[in-house]
């Protein structure tokens, strides 16, 4: 077999985002476009040539063309081996989990993760280090710097592959494994997690539980671990069939997007437990009967009952969070004398923690949390690490709650997301926040008082590299607290995310709605960055 080298030329919009390069589907077809972000890879990731790498993605349009693509490249890079899931299939988290126990040189994961896929919608693209984690913004930025000024590409000249039968392939010198995209994802979890305990849970047949694929990636994990290994009742996960277009959901498992789970969780016949994933499996939303566990909350849970889980019943070294996530876990941790770090938004940034064994559990207020186990947020984990909790406790997941709030208090939280709006008109709010900063340390505001107003920023403890400009926090003197961020995972215009948490240790007071204790706290953040003046838009696209 031959090898060809193209012409091509750089692309000056192949900067990866908070998680990979994500663009339209049209835009990765395009003419050389996905070649030259692979070939900026291989060219930046020297290790590789030789080495080996794990390759799959979440099974949206375009997952298959894209692998044989890089599985071609791979081939003309000197790739010694390339492990690629049956199908081409393989979940963020499994890619993870795969890198660390084969120990490759890492991993490509194709995915715009929780975003539409089709023809029109969205694909992504990103580089895993052999850790098993995101690249860091070093990585990160070395491919970029290599995109702009690539001239050509390699590529095997070979038919296409079969990906639907395991086994192993020649292509060209490289040895390419189709393997089951399942199995080494599911003795992990049975190292970590009371597979027995769980069992007994289920036969007991009081107990029912609902977990919906979204049509995305988890379909295959969650029916094997659920339903075949722990005995769930079939038809326990639905919408398990991975579909290229999600079935034309929005693979995002929140109140809004994900609402078929939800109201499996209301009325008579509900569900005692409930979860959901996105697109690529490594988000979660955790349901009880009638009740939505907020993912601060189930981060908090996990801190302060991770001694009664097999995997954790060492104790754990710490926890982290994101910078705009509740802090409920920083008083858990406050209570348990472990360090809660606050990191900025996006998983890459608890990788270093993780190596350097700082923290065992780690998440996000956006449906992510995870462990030491891999290094990429879990969702099928996180349901998984529920169950077991449950499965101790035999407890409703609203009781769980209710007595940590008594606990620890409770953290409201809601979080308002502005979606496509005009780039500069949301770059703007932002600079106007920025330019206000210094008159609001320690202003009045209403009935709040600013206890610090502040640009994140955020230096490494473990390389020093520092990150600035991470989002506007605004936190108060009574424990409240308003963030402004800009996404940095969309395709098309800007999203500006406004985060919110009020404080409440009285048990009297914990039952509230939400939007209720909230509503100050909006208004206020409304005035304080002019957002319907500034971007058009009197109410948010989506709150969760
Ligand atoms: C969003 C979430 C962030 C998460 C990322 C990838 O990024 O807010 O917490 O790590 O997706 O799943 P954003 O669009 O806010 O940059
Ligand atoms: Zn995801």
């Amino acid at each position: 077999m031959q090898i060809s080298t193209f012409t091509t030329h750089p692309f000056d919009d192949q900067r990866p985002g908070t998680s990979g390069l994500r663009k339209k589907v049209k835009v990765f077809q395009s003419q050389s476009y996905l070649e030259n972000f692979v070939q900026s890879i291989f060219d930046t990731q020297t290790d590789l040539a030789g080495g080996s790498l794990v390759l799959g993605g979440d099974g949206r349009y375009y997952n298959r063309e894209a692998i044989q693509i890089i599985l071609a490249m791979a081939a003309a890079n000197g790739l010694a081996r390339v492990i690629v899931g049956q199908g081409g299939l393989l979940s963020t988290p499994a890619v993870s989990c795969l890198i660390r126990k084969y120990q490759t040189n890492g991993g490509i994961i194709l995915s715009a993760s929780h975003n539409p896929g089709g023809p029109d919608e969205d694909f992504g693209i990103k580089f895993n280090t052999p850790n098993g984690g995101p690249a860091p913004e070093s990585v990160t930025e070395a491919i970029y710097h290599r995109t702009r000024e690539i001239n050509q590409y390699r590529m095997l000249d070979a038919d296409t592959i079969d990906l639907d039968h395991t086994g192993t392939i020649k292509l060209g010198d490289t040895q390419v494994e189709i393997i089951d995209p399942v199995a080494d994802y599911a003795e992990l979890m049975g190292e970590l997690f009371d597979f027995e305990q769980i069992r007994q849970l289920f036969s007991a047949g009081e107990f029912r539980m609902r977990f919906d694929a979204m049509h995305a990636i988890t379909g295959p994990y969650a029916k094997h671990i659920l339903e075949d290994i722990l005995g769930a009742e079939s038809g326990t996960v639905i919408n398990g069939e991975p579909k290229e277009d999600f079935g034309g959901g929005h693979p995002d498992p929140n109140l809004v997007h994900a609402h078929e789970i939800v109201t499996l969780t209301t009325g008579p016949d509900a569900v005692d437990f409930a979860a959901a994933s996105d697109g690529d499996g490594d988000r979660n939303m955790i349901l009880g009967r009638d009740f939505f566990v907020t993912p601060s909350d189930s981060l908090a849970v996990m801190v302060a009952t991770a001694r009664l889980i097999k995997g954790y019943s060492d104790g754990i070294a710490g926890v982290a969070r994101s910078m705009p996530t509740s802090q409920a876990a920083d008083r858990v941790a406050a209570a348990l004398g472990l360090t809660c770090y606050e990191t900025p938004t996006g998983w890459k940034y608890f990788g270093n923690l993780l190596d350097a064994g700082r923290i065992t559990l780690c998440g996000e207020e956006s449906f992510g949390s995870g462990s030491n186990h891999i290094r990429e947020k879990d969702g099928l984990w996180a349901v998984l690490f529920w169950l077991n909790l449950l499965a101790v406790r035999r407890a409703p997941v609203a009781d769980i709650i209710r007595q940590h709030w008594r606990e620890y208090g409770r953290n409201y939280y809601t979080r308002y997301d502005y979606e496509g709006l005009d780039t500069e008109a949301a770059a703007g709010v932002i600079r106007y926040l920025q330019q206000q900063l210094p008159q609001l340390q320690g202003a009045d505001l209403g009935s709040y008082q600013v206890e610090y107003a502040d640009d994140f920023e955020y230096t490494d403890p473990i390389d020093s590299s520092k990150s600035t400009h991470q989002g506007i926090r605004i936190g108060f003197t009574e424990g409240s607290r308003i963030v402004f961020r800009l996404s940095g995972t969309g395709t098309s215009g800007a999203t500006l995310r406004v985060y919110l948490e009020a404080y409440e240790a009285d048990p009297d007071q914990q039952e509230r709605a939400t939007a209720e204790v909230m509503a100050p706290l909006v208004e206020l953040a409304g005035e304080l960055a002019q957002i319907e003046a500034r971007t058009g838009r009197a109410e948010p696209s989506v709150i969760t």
